[in-house]
């Protein structure tokens, strides 16, 4: 029987599991600046040394010593093996599994999706190619240079250029042996006449759809003056649905993570001027409303959404049925309002008005609530009764969907307070709008037991302090050096090549810490910012370790330098002890002249490090 589960997938689920939302089914958790400390699930402890880093994904026990991933932790606590943890996260987090035998027909369509990623990716390639290095892409470079646009972002969001042809793409793929029909069921090409094909795209900048594991999967391509259509899409097929997809996702879902939210823009060019301005956790959907799927999308890695959308009447509305759908979903929503700034869009906004423009608006934003609220009471104020009671029925479907008891009653109480009606009667206005069965539980809520969640903030941990290191020949300064280069190094990759001018690539003393550069350099020199070997336990123990310690990296570039330089003393030390060993052994075999030349060279020595 064949049960192995595709690489993609087991990446998928990786990409979607929280293993602070799983351990916390486990261990009570407290957050601690980046990290969550609690009692270790593998080993009896009164003081909490169990730490879980969510931005990075791995937990760590300093009492037993116990560490890994979301994966390492259910397999150890649970004693599953592999596939049924897989089959345990596939299920809680909506993502299916490939029945474990397939069937032909199953078979026929997994090969058949897998050959539709290799010529959408050949595709991709293509076209990427076409805007950085042809001379045919001149102009869509330009146009990109103009509107801001980065080449890290050309990079980033595989942006391309479709040629100016008819059967541009068409004779690209001939090399990789793709028929024009294999491109037309792809979404790529056009049957004209019987047997008479043309390139969907030409002329236009393309954006590459890409799917959490950076395969592309479908083009958006824009033209680069004002002809229209705007934009041309993929059709959808088999394989690729729009409303199941978001851009950016590649991008940002590891940033929604950590930054604890979503934001939600709704065109390419959003998204890109937004990752370019530093926010990494915008997304789009594709040219349409916001659909179900695509809400479930972003419940499965956070539970907030911040929406962004256009300034203008259409913006408005996208903004409330977007909403709506969001707070169905059980996530907190935020609107961006743009009306008034004179930006027509997030990008505009940036490009006109700065970074600084951006984050201020955001800091202003409105709880979904309050702005289907202000959007109502521009549209019309209600003035009578039944004008106020219906207004009250409109809101009640989203004040209801509100989790958190308080920030329901703080609504109805603005409420209350605006229209001029007591608590009560609003109270009782929203609950009639409540649908069936679930009244009942509302109505007790209702009747005031609200949990009060105060939160322990005492620092109960109890962490040994920098061990020595474990090897006695190397001094703690440079041990401890050496453990904040690979940090600053994780931080910011710019610096591996920095470290490498000063001291090259061998001079770790401590074996687990010059493993752990390595396996950093090497997915560095790949391009990939985080992969990581996650296979000696060793290593991981040690990295683990080094992830959670405090260090200010706000003075990052400083700490660099210091270390550098106490790594490079340490060596200019030892050589000079080295090169004594060496004249007393000299003195005592005779060789005088020798000596004598060693002695002036470890003068020279000294007297360069002085300086
Ligand atoms: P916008 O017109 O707001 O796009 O449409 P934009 O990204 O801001 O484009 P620029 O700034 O003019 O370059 C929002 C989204 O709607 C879809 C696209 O996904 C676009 O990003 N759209 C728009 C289409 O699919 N087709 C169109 O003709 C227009
Ligand atoms: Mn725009």
């Amino acid at each position: 029987m064949n049960n192995r589960i595709p690489e993609e997938i087991v990446e998928d689920i990786r990409l979607t599991a929280d293993i602070v939302e799983i351990i916390s089914g486990y261990v009570t958790l407290q957050r601690k600046g980046k990290n969550y400390l609690g009692l270790c699930p593998f080993h009896s402890e009164k003081t909490a040394s169990f730490t879980v880093n969510a931005e990075k994904q791995f937990f760590h026990c300093f009492g037993c010593q116990a560490g890994g991933n979301v994966f390492s932790f259910l397999m150890q606590k649970e004693n599953w093996t592999f596939p049924e943890t897989m089959r345990y996260l596939a299920e809680r987090y909506g993502i299916s599994l490939p029945e474990e035998e397939l069937s032909q027909a199953q078979q026929q369509e997994q090969q058949a999706r897998q050959r539709w990623i290799q010529i959408l990716n050949w595709a991709g390639d293509f076209f990427h190619e076409r805007l950085i290095t042809a001379p045919e892409g001149a102009l869509a470079r330009t146009y990109l240079a103009e509107r801001g646009v980065s080449a890290q972002m050309i990079l980033d969001f595989r942006l391309g250029y479709a040629p100016d042809r008819w059967d541009a793409l068409i004779e690209a793929m001939r090399k990789h042996q793709v028929q024009p029909q294999e491109l037309a069921q792809a979404g790529l090409a056009v049957e004209n006449s019987p047997q008479k094909y043309y390139d969907r795209f030409r002329h236009r900048v393309i954006y590459s759809i890409m799917d959490r594991r950076k395969q592309t999967i479908a083009f958006g391509g824009r033209v680069l003056d004002d002809s229209l259509p705007k934009y041309l899409n993929s059709p959808e097929t088999q394989f690729f649905q729009k409303g199941r997809r978001l851009y950016g996702l590649h991008q940002a879902h590891q940033s929604i993570r950590e930054k604890g939210f979503a934001l939600l823009a709704e065109g390419y060019m959003d998204v890109i001027a937004l990752h370019q301005a530093g926010w990494l956790n915008a997304v789009a959907s594709l040219g349409t409303a916001l659909t179900k799927e695509q809400a479930k999308l972003l419940h499965q890695i956070t539970q907030r959404v911040m929406i962004s959308y256009d300034a203008d009447a259409a913006g408005i509305q996208a903004a409330l049925r977007a909403g709506e759908m969001l707070c169905q979903e059980g996530l907190q929503v935020n609107v961006i309002n743009l009306q008034g700034t004179g930006a027509k869009d997030p990008d505009e906004l940036i490009q006109s008005q700065g970074e600084e423009a951006f984050r201020a608006i955001i800091e202003r934003a409105e709880t979904y609530v309050e702005f289907k609220y202000h959007t109502m009471m521009t549209e019309h104020t209600p003035r009578t009764i039944p004008e106020k009671a219906a207004f009250i029925a409109r809101l009640a479907p989203d004040i209801l969907a509100v989790k958190s008891p308080v920030e329901r009653e703080g609504y109805e109480r603005f409420l209350s307070y605006e229209l001029g009606l007591t608590l009560e009667a609003v109270q009782r206005e929203i609950l009639a709008q409540t649908p069936g069965s679930s009244k009942l539980a509302r109505k007790r809520e209702y009747s005031g037991a609200i949990k009060d969640i105060s939160v322990n903030n005492r620092d109960t941990i109890n962490r040994p302090l920098d061990p020595t290191p474990p090897l006695a020949t190397v001094p703690q300064g440079v041990y401890q050096a050496e453990w904040i280069l690979l940090r600053l190094i994780d931080e910011d990759h710019s610096r591996i090549a920095l470290l490498e001018a000063e001291l090259g690539l061998s001079f770790w003393r401590i074996p687990a810490h010059e493993k752990i550069f390595l396996a950093v350099w090497e997915a560095w020199q790949k391009g990939n910012k985080r992969a990581f070997v996650y296979d000696d336990e060793e290593m991981l123990n040690v990295w683990h370790r080094i992830l959670l310690k405090e260090i200010d990296t706000s003075q990052g570039d400083k700490i660099f330098r210091d270390c550098v330089r106490t790594i490079h003393n340490a060596n200019v030390e030892e050589n000079v002890e080295d090169l004594q060993v060496k004249m007393a052994q000299m003195e005592k075999s005779g060789d005088f002249t020798g000596a004598v030349a060693l002695l002036k060279q470890i003068g020279e020595r000294l007297r360069r490090d002085e300086k």
